[in-house]
């Protein structure tokens, strides 16, 4: 079945009952009791009654966890409290912030407000939990994670877009995904440098041209491509040419959103699948009643049955090629180079293979552009670390095609890698629920609380909590003063031991069962294109004339906090990280999008 029943709908009318339909039957016996007949004048009552009936049925449920944790020696977070009811102005407050604050301040200030690392946002009186708390994050991902796991909120909003995919369910079937694409990504496919030369190849052709004739490039747009056609070749065996494609005029084209303007099925399909990222995006900026402006259609499916046009082909094409290799007499064992192929030996169900392969292309492209768009970002602002990083490429790699070996030699530009991943981790942060069992956290020491001491946090069953790993890799508690200075050396001198005696400060890839699995991939990937940037180019420049308006940072943010006051371009997150690039307010995918560095 292509589209499963869409969850959403019946949680809704799940929801609808306990809100407003058990307080119509309490309504009516009241209005029994007190022998009134019921009629539409009474609805004016009726509503106040619904109202009064959430808040009674809020305060018990605080009061039951209140003492609940009590029970279990813990204790609740600190609660935002807003000025209106439901938290309502906090709830418009964040959409507001995501527009125009920096990444993640929002936040930021509510953890130094409740001077905790760890609160309740209670949005609509329903609870959502968010930290930056490296123990709590480490009891969430690895030491306590069986307790948790992706839940409901997530699932019941992408299901169409991402199915059955590994991002998306849990427990057996998750595992078994693993276990299949895993082996993938492992240290043979990491170190495909064929695959990674060709790709940089056409990749620097374009810088090398732009830069002859004295133009700016759209590094976010360009690594965008060639993150997704490397991607697309390895999951496909497709060449998608999304380089070879028109690309963005600097200052030109600014506030477009696709810019792959193919008409061919691998353009739409491009587009299709950023179209999801940005209904994906919607749904959680409107909050959990979000299904409330999608009951007649799902905005979703549209999208989803372009996707599938696209690749139900390709996978019946792979099961095909199976087919083949077996009657040709060839094993299974042997070791298949594209990831469809891989996945058709394993299952012949279109849908699952479907699933698959969006959820490494979602897992694996925009990450790896963000990366690559950071660091060169950071290149252009500081002309001594590029410096460093060709000293570094020229002692250990000369001016020849990189090899695995030499590779691993080169530290420093490791450490600019580290570095980026800290200010600007890729993922900024994740989301987990609670099982149907409340949590108890244990504390700093390990220890779990004891009846007298109530220092534990606790968190109810089936309770969603966002972990903002872009926060605890600037923590100064644990970084020092200069947490959110650049500084690739902290990863070489001493400031290093910090790290080493804490490894939970630091989880770009996260951590625990479900740590990423294309880390290597991905670290190659971005290594081995520095390498040939700077085997070529020796001086990178912003090019803020050629940046759309509205897409720098504004001028009060020169009297802000910390890299605030520094900062050139507007740091943004959908799915991933990414450079704000236009003035819209539309919260829309990150990849194609304008950012101009001179390449000189
Ligand atoms: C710089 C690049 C990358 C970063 C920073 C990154 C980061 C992450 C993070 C934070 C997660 C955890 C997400 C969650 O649990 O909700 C994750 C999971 C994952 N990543 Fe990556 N990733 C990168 C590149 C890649 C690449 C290139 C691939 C594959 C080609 C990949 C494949 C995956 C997969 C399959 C998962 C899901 C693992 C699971 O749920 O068991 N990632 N990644
Ligand atoms: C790309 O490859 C071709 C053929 O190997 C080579 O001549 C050219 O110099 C390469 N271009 C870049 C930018 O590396
Ligand atoms: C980079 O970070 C990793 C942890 O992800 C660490 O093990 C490694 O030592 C660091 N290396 C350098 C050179 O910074
Ligand atoms: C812990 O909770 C109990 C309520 O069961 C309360 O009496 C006690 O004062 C609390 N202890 C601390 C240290 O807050």
């Amino acid at each position: 079945m292509a589209h499963p029943l869409s969850r959403y709908r019946l949680r809704l009318l799940n929801d609808f009952i306990r809100i407003a339909f058990v307080p119509f039957l309490i309504f009516l016996f009241i209005l029994s009791v007190l022998h009134v007949r019921p009629g539409f004048l009474l609805l004016p009552f009726y509503l106040p009654f619904v109202f009064s009936c959430a808040l009674v049925r809020n305060f018990y449920s605080d009061y039951h966890r209140r003492q609940d944790a009590y029970a279990r020696g813990a204790k609740l977070p600190p609660q935002v409290v807003g000025r209106w009811p439901g938290n309502l102005d906090v709830l418009i407050q964040r959409r507001r912030a995501a527009q125009s604050d920096y990444l993640a301040e929002f936040y930021h200030e509510l953890f130094q407000k409740y001077e905790s690392t760890t609160l309740n946002l209670k949005l609509l009186w329903i609870d959502m939990y968010i930290t930056m708390d490296q123990e709590h994050i480490k009891y969430i991902t690895a030491t306590g994670f069986d307790r948790f796991w992706k839940g409901r909120l997530i699932k019941e909003m992408v299901e169409p877009f991402l199915g059955a995919g590994i991002f998306n369910r849990d427990d057996e079937e998750w595992k078994a995904h693993r276990s299949l694409a895993r082996p993938f990504f492992s240290r043979d496919r990491a170190t495909d440098f064929e695959l990674f030369e060709r790709y940089t190849n056409t990749t620097l052709t374009i810088i090398s041209s732009l830069s002859a004739s004295g133009k700016a490039v759209e590094v976010q747009d360009l690594f965008s491509r060639f993150t997704l056609d490397a991607a697309a070749a390895a999951l496909f065996g497709t060449e998608l040419d999304s380089l070879r494609c028109a690309l963005p005029v600097p200052g030109q084209s600014a506030g477009t959103r696709m810019k792959i303007v193919t008409t061919d099925k691998f353009g739409s399909f491009a587009q299709a699948f950023e179209a999801c990222q940005d209904v994906y995006m919607g749904r959680i900026t409107k909050g959990y009643f979000w299904p409330i402006t999608q009951i007649t259609h799902d905005d979703m499916t549209p999208h989803v049955k372009i996707i599938e046009q696209c690749i139900h082909p390709m996978a019946a094409r792979a099961v095909e090629r199976k087919a083949e290799r077996k009657r040709v007499g060839m094993t299974s064992a042997e070791k298949q180079d594209v990831f469809l192929d891989h996945l058709a030996e394993h299952t012949e169900d279109p849908k699952h293979i479907q699933d698959q392969l969006l959820n490494i292309l979602l897992a694996g492209r925009d990450t790896t552009s963000c990366l690559l768009t950071f660091i060169t970002y950071f290149m252009a602002l500081y002309p001594d670390v590029v410096r460093r990083m060709r000293a570094d490429i020229m002692e250990h790699v000369g001016s020849g095609v990189p090899t695995s070996e030499n590779i691993k030699a080169l530290r420093y530009v490791r450490a600019v890698i580290n570095e980026t991943l800290r200010l600007f981790p890729p993922v900024p942060h994740n989301i987990r629920e609670t099982r149907h069992e409340p949590v108890v956290f244990p504390k700093t020491d390990g220890t779990f609380g004891s009846p007298q001491d109530n220092d534990s946090i606790y968190m109810p069953a089936n309770t969603p909590i966002m972990f903002i790993r872009f926060l605890t890799q600037r923590n100064q508690a644990l970084w020092g003063s200069d947490a959110e200075q650049f500084d690739p050396d902290r990863w070489l001198d001493d400031r290093l031991a910090r790290f080493l005696q804490n490894p939970m400060m630091y989880t770009p890839f996260n951590s625990g069962p479900r740590v990423c699995i294309g880390q290597n991939y991905a670290l190659n990937q971005a290594t081995y294109f520095l390498v040939r940037l700077l085997q070529r180019f020796d001086s990178f420049t912003l090019a803020p004339e050629c940046q759309p308006e509205g897409s720098l940072p504004p001028q009060g943010w020169k009297h802000g906090r910390g890299r605030q006051a520094i900062e050139q371009i507007v740091p943004t997150a959908a799915v991933s990280t990414y450079v704000k690039v236009c003035s819209t307010t539309s919260h829309h995918v990150p990849s194609y999008s304008l950012i101009h560095y001179f390449f000189r």
